[in-house]
Formats: C-alpha cells, structure tokens, sequence
C-alpha cells in the first residue's frame, strides 16, 4: 500500500504569531499550496497553533502542537490538554521528543498514556523514538528504539492504527548538523516497521509511516527520502526558513 509522504516541521520555541504569519506568506509565495503531494504539518508553539491553523494561508497545511498533557481536563498549571489543541483547529501532536525525554523527564509509561490521550482526543499522534549517542556506540541502539515503540504503543488503540505516525530521530543527530547515514536510517527504519509487525500484522506495520529527523535539508533529504521504509521527515531547524522547508517538497 502506497504511504503518502509526511514533511512535518518542529518549530520548537521559535516564532511569535507574527513572524509565523510572514512564514507563511513567504511560504506560500513559493509553493502552490493546491499542489502539495505531501502532508505538510507544522507544529508551532502553542501561542501561535490557533491564530495559524485559522490563517487562510494556513488552511490546505495541516497544524500540531508539541506537546500535550495525560489528562483532559484538572489542575495542572501551565499545561495544555488534547481538547485544547482541538480547539485550535489542529489535528496533529508530537508526543515523546527527545527533548521533552531528556529535558522534561517524560519516560515511556507517561508517554503511552499521552498517546492514548491524543486519540481520545482525536488527534493523530507522532510517536517520536531515538537513541542517544551513548546507545548508539554502545551498539544496543535497536533495542532501544524497539523498546520505546513497545512501551510507547502500550495502551494504544487497535482501532487506531491508521492514525499513528512514528517518528525515528536519533539524539545525536538532532540540532547537530550530524545526520545518519540513509543505510542506517533505512536499517532503524525497518527494524520499527518489523516491531510493528510483531505488535499487530504485517500489513498494518506495511501501511503506518515512519518519519525520519535529525539534521534534515534540502541538502541530505533526497537520499535519506529515497529510502524503501522512510516516508518523509520531521524537520527543526531547516522548517524556520520558509525557503529551505520549500525545498524539501516535490523531492523525487
Ligand atoms: P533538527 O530537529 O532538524 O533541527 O535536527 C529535528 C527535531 O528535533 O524534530
């Protein structure tokens, strides 16, 4: 079954609504947005979802958020909820970024309960996997990954699965400059796409598409896009210039 190519961009704690409303001229001006053979998601921050996924710009793009909390409603200061984003007109959230991993302490159990809360919340999740440097030289970087999937998806719905997306972005490579190789990318790639197959059935695993991130531009993106089991990327920093994330679509 053909996988319908994802270019996602992760905009992390960049952009005030006005420089994601310029983003989006300048994107436009680039790209006939009718045109798009992609799915394009953009994950702004939260301040800026709303006022974007509202612009008409914004409209034939498909809007996220980051991040979201385990529980729908309560007293949890500061947080955002799945309803939330929701209400924003956004259908997409990333959940488990390395960042939120390492920076925020987010482990696996909490990450599957947020996934299960995204697809209450009817949103279509990003489950987001990787290995750290350390795990990778210690050469234990496919288990690992296949253990966050595992743990991840634990409670997450069979009737589901057609709105899962994964994302692979080992931590070395994210924000380096360092990007791995299409060999190994691919390599990790159909290893999840075989964890998946053991989780559920080989079509199901066949027709869920796996991201790659870490350092993508339009420089790497065609042979790493070229790849059997790659169906697009999660971009961070190449996604803030609108010139660079127009030029990683239509790559054949
Ligand atoms: P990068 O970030 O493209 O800047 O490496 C990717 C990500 O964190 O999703």
């Amino acid at each position: 079954m053909a996988r319908k190519r994802i270019v996602a961009g992760n905009w992390k704690m960049n952009m005030t609504i006005e420089e994601g409303r310029n983003w989006l001229r300048s994107f436009s001006r680039h790209h006939d947005l009718a045109q798009l053979v992609e799915e394009v998601i953009i994950f702004p921050p939260f301040t800026a979802l709303a006022a974007l996924a509202n612009d008409e710009r914004g409209n034939l793009l498909h809007w996220g958020g980051q991040n979201l909390h385990e529980a729908e409603t309560g007293a949890y200061t500061g947080e955002i909820s799945g309803p939330m984003i929701r209400d924003c007109h956004a259908g997409w959230v990333l959940v488990g970024h390395s960042e939120r991993r390492t920076l925020f302490q987010e482990q696996d159990d909490l990450i599957a309960r947020k996934m299960r809360r995204a697809i209450d919340s009817d949103l279509q999740p990003v489950l987001c996997v990787g290995e750290t440097l350390e795990e990778r030289e210690s050469g234990q970087f496919m288990e690992v990954v296949a253990r966050q999937v595992v743990r991840g998806l634990a409670d997450f719905p069979q009737h589901a699965l057609d709105r899962l997306v994964i994302a692979y972005e080992p931590v070395w490579a994210i924000g380096t400059g360092k990007t791995a190789s299409p060999q190994d990318a691919q390599d990790m790639h159909q290893h999840i796409r075989e964890t998946l197959s053991s989780l559920y059935t080989q079509p199901v695993a066949s027709s869920i598409r796996i991201l790659y991130g870490g350092s993508v531009k339009p420089e790497n993106a065609a042979s790493l896009f070229a790849c059997p089991d790659i169906d697009g990327g999660l971009i961070g920093g190449a996604s803030l210039d609108p010139d660079q994330f127009a030029a990683l679509l239509g790559i054949r």
